[in-house]
């Protein structure tokens, strides 16, 4: 179910006041006295409600199927438990992000919702949004010696377990249809840096029908991340480290926009009015040669017929960023007001389980975060992507989806884009560079 109500049409203003960390805090802070609260077995002993609901943003070829399947493995394990699940529509989280800021500023959570881990979480947790589940989740299934270092830490922003991530998507990935590839006499390994990516490009354009690169640009998440994987291909990972520090030079973040502007020559021509799916439809039918996304592309290939890994798409890392592995990652989060903590516990200690992470990762894109799931159930695709994750030097956060900034830092870099890059000119790369320098400033 994709909902649609009112409360989404907010204005932008409205809108980017109630996604800032100090917007979530002040609208809420009532809420629970800015107590920590509600934490294993429900507040007062009480299991509430013993309905579940639980918001996403998955529909369509975004995760609904992979929602839908672990879902399924909670019903068959809990059958006594009622769920209300509700997918909030659009791409990158935006619309949800919306609906739960609404919920939360009206003291009405819902029992659960997905949520990016790591800074992203101290909006909440910062105003006692989000109670302990230490011992009534991670306690259970072995959680603590299974999961890998860096999603158990993000579950913790600030030292306390509030969320359960259940899948690691890979940021730097550079994907692509071979016989288009072929078809323009693109030889993919020798694109070593994102501008020689531009070369294929205008070779692809020069040699077929196809343009040279799916994208969308319907909201700015998107050119965010792609800006952030030129940015890593361009100036590494430590100048990365600084920019996520607040300590970056305009420059090389300005560089990076000039290699995204000289990319935009070869986007196709809806670019500003498509979503990622359309665009990536354009990869499935052979309408253009590159796509660069997260890996829930990969999720939309697999729910394609006739579509296969390796003959009908491909995918290398993104040029420049070899060794690292990108990451944004999904978790389910346990609001302290809660409306069924009983239920919630049980549906956050099931998402933490195996189970629950081969039937969502397998058919997500992505990639369990418990080290103990094996991934023979997983295909080709998954099992490199898997490899290069262990093989990885460092797994740089996500700066689109708030791993790597806070709520409101991430809230100016997308104004700076929304307000600054327009045109692709060099003039609008140094404005929103600078932007990007000023939104780490309070
Ligand atoms: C992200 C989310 C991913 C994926 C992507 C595309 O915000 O974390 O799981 O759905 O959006 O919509």
């Amino acid at each position: 179910m994709t909902e649609n109500d009112s409360d989404e049409r907010l204005s932008r203003r409205h809108y980017l006041t109630a996604a800032g960390a100090t917007g979530v805090a002040a609208l809420a802070g009532c809420a629970n006295g800015g107590g920590g609260g509600g934490s294993g077995g429900g507040e007062g002993g009480s299991g509430g409600s013993n309905e579940l609901e639980i918001l996403h943003g998955w529909t369509g070829g975004d995760g609904q199927a992979a929602f839908q399947s672990m879902l399924e493995g909670f019903k068959q394990a809990y059958p006594d438990v009622t769920v209300n699940d509700k997918a909030i529509g659009g791409g990158g989280n935006t619309s949800l992000n919306t609906r739960i800021n609404v919920r939360l500023g009206n003291d009405n959570p819902p029992s659960s919702w997905a949520e990016w881990p790591g800074k992203n979480l101290l909006q909440f947790t910062e105003a006692g949004l989000l109670g302990d589940i230490e011992e009534s989740v991670w306690s259970q299934n072995d959680m603590k010696e299974a999961y890998v270092s860096g999603p158990q830490e993000a579950a913790k922003p600030d030292g306390m377990y509030v969320a359960v991530p259940t899948n690691i998507h890979r940021m730097n990935n550079l994907f692509y249809n071979p016989s288009v590839v072929e078809e323009a006499g693109v030889d993919v390994s020798a694109i070593e840096t994102p501008s020689d990516l531009t070369d294929a490009l205008a070779q692809v354009e020069e040699n077929t029908d196809a343009v040279g690169m799916a994208q969308s640009s319907q909201s700015p998440w998107t050119t965010l991340q792609l800006w952030a994987a030129i940015y890593l291909g361009q100036a590494g990972w430590d100048t990365y480290q600084r920019f996520m520090a607040g300590e970056a030079d305009v420059g090389p973040i300005a560089d990076a926009f000039k290699t995204l502007n000289a990319y935009s020559d070869y986007f196709n021509s809806d670019a500003g009015t498509v979503g990622w799916q359309e665009a990536n439809n354009l990869i499935i039918n052979g309408g253009a040669a590159f796509f660069h996304q997260g890996d829930w592309a990969a999720g939309m290939y697999a729910g394609t017929d006739d579509f296969e890994y390796g003959t009908d798409w491909d995918c290398v890392t993104f040029p420049g960023t070899d060794g690292l592995y990108a990451l944004n990652m999904d978790s389910w989060v346990f609001p302290s007001n809660n409306p069924s903590p009983e239920a919630t516990e049980k549906w956050l200690t099931y998402v933490g389980t195996k189970d629950a992470q081969v039937r969502f990762n397998t058919e997500k894109g992505s990639i369990p975060p418990r080290s103990d799931v094996s991934m023979d159930e997983f295909g080709e695709f998954q099992t490199n992507q898997y490899s290069d994750f262990q093989e990885s030097t460092a797994q740089p956060p996500s700066v689109a989806h708030g791993l790597a900034t806070t709520a409101e830092v991430l809230s100016n870099l997308q104004t700076a884009i929304s307000q600054s890059y327009s045109g692709y000119s060099d003039s609008a790369a140094e404005e929103t560079a600078q932007a990007f320098v000023d939104a780490f400033d309070n």
